[in-house]
């Protein structure tokens, strides 16, 4: 699978030692993942504590899974980190026979470091656009609606949330540290529109529920995506932080890890050079370590990264006498430009030189397009065999021996060998024999989720319905 260099003798050694220096560089060892999953797993359990750690833990209110006869219309809109996204849905009697009207709008840049009433403002009216297009809202009751807002939210209830920072390049004032409901609840009531919000929640819980609805054995939802995280179902009383509501020991309540903030000690992870720049670039730096070396949103910037210090290398002069203007910009590549790259047929690597071509202006050698080519299997083996580290670890937390994960973003759904790396990592990790680690079958198998931040939030809402109704915390 891997990319070979040409034969040594007709390879500079500068470009092959920069490979190999490469290769040693964001090589993740077997033995390197077990320590990182052993770590892992001590800060989960550390999160859970009334002291907490660097992994939030945050009980998310969602206390169990559906049943299948969840029924009812739904609004569920996604923030997530590059898109918002708004459906309606319709649960029918039969379970899994979903109706779903969506559509999308690109969140707009400036609006990621602005301020908070113009964020909510452009979701309210953007939800607005949404529900005229399809309903005369005068005759529209009042509609449930879950809020799929995935960045770490402290929850004392399932329609409320204080946001702890945001993650994933979000910088909007006013908001880390406050309420997210009614800042949005004021935005809605400014536009009349009849809108109830049911449930606040999480992508990666909304990919657990949604994902368990059609297969009641999937344990923990995750996120490969711009920002990478899991969430998982534990019982109340394995939750020390929340011991004190004396709530049913046995009651289910899933958990939004925020596995993001692992390692923000920098006791394991290894990180390179690379990995340093982005976090101190970032708005919020010594912030979700973990999830800048292995989340979208990053893995075109470590690539860029590295090409830049390769160009100004004295022992490599990769592109040498080339502008490299275009590559100066920060995150002017993302991770859709290494998928491209790995799935050019190594042979001549025509899609790649036309790729550097057109978007950077950049002509590389032969050997400079190896180089970029197993640069960029470097990073996406090191972010897939890294979030093994997270699975393996809430599946040993937890004493899983056999687990299903329902998984979801661009990452896990477009990069191209992500699964295979994954489990071939997990494999590695849990020591499981020489026929396993392929992803089907396997003792924990990571499958592709059904639509969480739509269905999921639906589910999530309805499931609080019937709870209220049911005299239910
Ligand atoms: C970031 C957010 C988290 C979300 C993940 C995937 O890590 O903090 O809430 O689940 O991105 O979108």
């Amino acid at each position: 699978m891997d990319a070979k260099v040409s034969s040594r003798a007709d390879c500079p050694d500068n470009i092959l030692d920069q490979i190999k220096r490469l290769e040693e560089l964001f090589t993740v060892e077997t033995e390197q993942l077990k320590a990182i999953t052993k770590h892992f797993v001590d800060e989960l359990n550390q999160g859970l504590t009334v002291e907490g750690g660097d992994i939030p833990m945050v009980p998310t209110w969602c206390m169990g899974k559906p049943k299948g006869d969840e029924t009812g219309t739904f609004l569920a809109i996604d923030m997530g980190g590059t898109n918002l996204r708004i459906c309606e849905i319709n649960l029918p009697e039969a379970a899994g026979a979903f109706e779903i009207t969506q559509s999308k709008y690109r969140l707009p840049e400036e609006l990621k470091s602005g301020e908070a009433n113009e964020l909510w403002d452009y979701v309210a009216h953007s939800i607005e656009k949404f529900v005229k297009q399809n309903h005369d809202i005068d005759e529209l009751g009042q509609l449930p609606l879950g809020f799929t807002f995935s960045y770490p939210v402290s929850q004392e209830s399932i329609d409320h949330g204080v946001l702890q920072r945001w993650t994933k390049g979000f910088n909007v004032k006013g908001v880390e540290g406050e309420d997210v409901v009614p800042q949005f609840e004021a935005a809605l009531a400014k536009r009349k529109l009849p809108i109830k919000l049911t449930a606040l929640v999480n992508d990666t819980t909304g990919t657990l529920i949604a994902s368990a609805y059609t297969n009641p054995e999937v344990q923990i939802g995750c996120i490969f995506g711009t920002g990478c995280n899991a969430a998982y179902m534990d019982k109340c009383g394995n939750i020390p932080k929340i011991a004190h509501l004396n709530l049913d020991p046995e009651i289910p309540m899933a958990i939004n890890c925020e596995w993001g903030a692992f390692d923000n000690q920098h006791k394991v992870l290894p990180r390179t050079s690379y990995d340093i720049i982005i976090d101190k670039a970032s708005p919020r730096p010594g912030q979700q370590t973990f999830e800048k070396m292995v989340a979208g949103l990053y893995l075109g910037e470590i690539f860029r990264l590295t090409l830049v210090d390769l160009h100004e290398h004295p022992d490599c002069l990769m592109f040498k006498d080339q502008a490299i203007t275009k590559l100066s910009q920060p995150y002017g590549l993302d991770a859709s430009f290494l998928s491209k790259i790995e799935v050019d047929p190594f042979e001549n690597l025509d899609e790649t030189a036309e790729l550097f071509h057109s978007t950077l202006d950049i002509k590389p050698s032969r050997h400079e397009l190896e180089l970029i080519r197993r640069l960029a299997e470097l990073i996406g083996t090191r972010a897939a065999r890294l979030t093994a580290c997270g699975i393996a670890a809430i599946c040993t937390k937890q004493n899983w021996t056999t687990a299903h994960v329902g998984a979801d973003g661009s990452v896990f759904t477009h990069y191209p060998h992500f699964k295979a790396r994954q489990a071939q990592a997990l494999k590695e990790i849990l020591d499981w024999p020489a026929n396993q680690g392929k992803g089907a079958g396997d003792p924990i198998e990571v499958v592709a989720a059904e639509d969480g931040s739509g269905v999921g939030a639906a589910l999530i809402a309805a499931l609080t319905i019937k709870r209220v109704q049911d005299g239910n915390v």
